[in-house]
């Protein structure tokens, strides 16, 4: 039997493995994920000064893992709002029980995958900027197409970004880093910031994440893109 377009899976850029899950984890989903947690509404867009309650300029951080990065860059910009989503319930978890116990007024969470949240909620140059740091770089070529930077991903992250906002990419994986690259250099909208390769160095503000620490151990080099909205 064959299967109509309609009915095949959507090609997904994760696997969910729900993991360990602690009990402070679990509890954070019926305590601060109150306070922190964003379910948006089908068919809406988010009202973004209305869920953060001022004007500031919102950074959406996607697949932030534990939410290390995120809190750095949130407590050291307390005049930014930071939206992360994640769809690894322990690593919300982790990130709405740090929030709670430093009380960060300007971080909101969401628990889904981050293509629907730009397809279907997020307006049009809405966006400061958005960061993607060690995405699952699926090595394998037959997996190649689970890899979330893809044309669609350029379309979506240009359109959401306001004009001048900020794209800014890292992996530790060479093969996606020049995937990113062919990708991203392809879309109009977009202006890479890099040098004559493409790349910038590792700029000093990025906060070092817990895949990028676990790469470092094995011996990974790591490579930063960044663009701006044209
Ligand atoms: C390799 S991990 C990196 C985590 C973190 N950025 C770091 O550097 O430590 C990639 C993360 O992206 C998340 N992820 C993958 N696809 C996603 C999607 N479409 N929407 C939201 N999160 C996603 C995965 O659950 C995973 O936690």
């Amino acid at each position: 039997m064959t299967v109509g377009p309609h009915l095949r899976r959507p090609i997904r850029s994760f696997v969910l493995r729900e993991g360990r899950i602690t009990e402070g984890q679990r509890r954070a989903f019926a305590g601060p994920w109150q306070r922190y947690g964003v379910e948006p509404d089908t068919g809406r867009h988010l009202d973004l000064p209305e869920l953060f309650g001022n004007r500031n300029p919102v950074l959406l951080e996607i697949g932030f893992g534990n939410g290390g990065a995120l809190l750095q860059m949130a407590t050291r910009h307390p005049e930014r709002n930071y939206l992360g989503i994640e769809v690894h319930r322990p690593g919300v978890g982790h990130l709405l029980l740090r929030l709670e116990e430093q009380g960060l007024a300007n971080v909101r969470v969401l628990r889904q995958d981050a293509l629907e949240l730009l397809r279907h909620h997020l307006a049009d140059a809405s966006l400061d900027g958005i960061y993607l740091f060690f995405p699952d770089p699926w090595h394998k070529k037959r997996h190649h197409k689970r890899r979330i930077v893809r044309p669609e991903f350029a379309q979506l992250v240009a359109r959401r970004l306001k004009p001048g906002g900020l794209l800014h990419l890292a992996t530790d994986w060479e093969d996606y880093a020049r995937h990113m690259l062919e990708v991203l250099d392809a879309c109009p909208a977009l202006h890479n910031q890099g040098g004559p390769d493409g790349f910038v160095p590792r700029p000093q503000d990025r906060p070092q994440t817990r895949f990028e620490q676990r790469g470092q151990r094995l011996g990974h080099a790591t490579w930063d893109l960044v663009y701006l909205r044209r």
